[in-house]
């Protein structure tokens, strides 16, 4: 298909994800303020919605392994808050709420029983993938509600990259993953710009068998514009400081940038193999820019966990070997 303009080509990779079902999802505490222990959740919705997420990601081409769930641990299904592993290095968590603590140590658990190694476990408050961001070169550290900027340091020395800290002022977007998403890291691959429509066919031919985006990227692709990042991300700037967004601005010049609507429904909390986003339903406003740029958007129905504060990337933690 030739469009009036063409669109780059978006190169899927294979993802490794980790995951925990909801079966003893539930609200029965407020730690952010979409949580009301008052309005009734559906256990077995969220059960069901999860396994679309999770079966979603394997028809992309994706591995998912599963963590078992525990009882007394409602939130144990956002696996994201609870490991950051890049290059095979794992950060484990320590969570801001006493109600949360205890998810640490199951996922601590199965990352020895599967063989990481280089393990840290924090010092500081850090509720890893909820604030922590890789972009294939950088990783983008949240604080201000939940991970302590201490933690900023601790994960550059434990993971070995460089961090860069920005600023959450709005607790409705409390964790970094609520407020932006990578669409493209580094080292994935955007072709050029072709009127040809030929490129377009090169990219549906399913996942290439590539690592899963931790190198620093090297020549080629898209090219970097004005000293920024290769990574292309979305974000939602009114979640973040002034100061931070001028950080953003300036690393992402080709941001995609979200609007409140987008940011309501949990849009930001998107996952994205570099070409195939998977977005909450609502999140349609967004879902056409991206479009718009190449990526093919996947809707997931997350009604249940939105009630815990939590989307797609939440029940999502990134294995990266
Ligand atoms: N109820 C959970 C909390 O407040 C939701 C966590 C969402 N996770 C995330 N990665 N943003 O901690």
């Amino acid at each position: 298909m030739t469009g009036d303009h063409a669109l780059p080509v978006r190169v899927p990779t294979p993802r490794h994800y980790l995951m925990c079902p909801p079966r003893y999802f539930a609200v029965e505490y407020s730690i952010n303020p979409w949580m009301d222990p008052d309005r009734p959740v559906d256990t077995e919705l969220a059960m069901r919605q999860w396994t679309t997420l999770r079966d979603t990601y394997r028809e992309l081409g994706h591995t998912v392994d599963e963590v078992p769930p525990q009882p007394g641990l409602p939130d144990m299904v956002f696996a994201a808050n609870s490991g950051t592993v890049v290059g095979g290095r794992v950060l484990g968590s320590r969570f801001r709420a006493p109600e949360r603590a205890a998810e640490a140590e199951h996922f601590r658990r199965w990352f020895v029983e599967n063989g990481f190694r280089d393990l840290t476990m924090p010092r500081q408050i850090n509720e890893a993938e909820g604030d922590f961001v890789w972009t294939g070169a950088l990783l983008l550290a949240g604080t201000g509600f939940r991970t302590d900027p201490g933690a900023h340091a601790e994960a550059q020395e434990a993971l070995g990259v460089p961090v860069v800290s920005l600023q959450l002022v709005d607790e409705r977007y409390y964790h970094l993953d609520t407020a932006l998403f990578v669409l493209s890291g580094e080292a994935d691959g955007a072709g050029p710009v072709d009127g040809t429509g030929a490129t377009a066919r090169v990219a549906d031919s399913g996942p290439r068998v590539a690592g899963s985006g931790d190198r620093v990227a090297g020549s080629g692709g898209a090219g970097r514009v004005g000293g920024g990042s290769r990574a292309q991300i979305a974000y939602y700037p009114e979640a973040f400081s002034e100061g931070s967004r001028r950080v953003l601005r300036r690393l992402f010049p080709d941001a995609v940038v979200a609007t409140k609507a987008d940011a309501e429904c949990f849009g930001l909390n998107g996952i994205s193999d570099g070409r195939h986003v998977v977005l909450p339903a609502e999140a349609t406003g967004l879902a056409e820019q991206l479009t718009a740029r190449g990526y093919e958007v996947r809707f997931v129905d997350i009604s249940e966990l939105r009630k815990a504060g939590g989307g797609p990337k939440c029940c999502t933690l990134e294995i990266r070997k």
